[in-house]
């Protein structure tokens, strides 16, 4: 496991959310009230950039079908998608955003 910088605080629109590739593919930065969180940029319905969608009560809304997913776990928490999407651990050192990968 090692931690990659993947975007400053700065680029992660509050309420919003940020594409950023890595290693390991593409990765959605959700940030809301109480940080920055990272999720699998693939929703698990039918594989389409969750980065497309919407941030509402801290869960992230798929834009091709309506399916949500919490910004913290990853958890599906509205149909039509059943499993979660990967969830990486952020840390943000120096106004730079990182996630842990491996
Ligand atoms: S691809 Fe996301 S809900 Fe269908």
């Amino acid at each position: 496991m090692s931690w990659v910088r993947v975007a400053t605080a700065d680029e992660v629109p509050s309420g919003g959310l940020l594409s950023v590739q890595t290693d390991q593919g593409s990765v959605v930065l959700a940030g809301v009230d109480d940080g920055i969180y990272a999720l699998e940029d693939r929703c698990s319905h039918q594989d389409y950039p969750l980065s497309d969608g919407l941030i509402e009560h801290d869960e992230v809304e798929c834009p091709y079908h309506g399916a949500r997913f919490d910004v913290r776990t990853g958890r599906a928490v509205q149909l039509p998608a059943i499993t979660p999407v990967r969830s990486f651990q952020v840390e943000v050192r120096d106004g730079d955003v990182y996630i842990r990968v491996g």
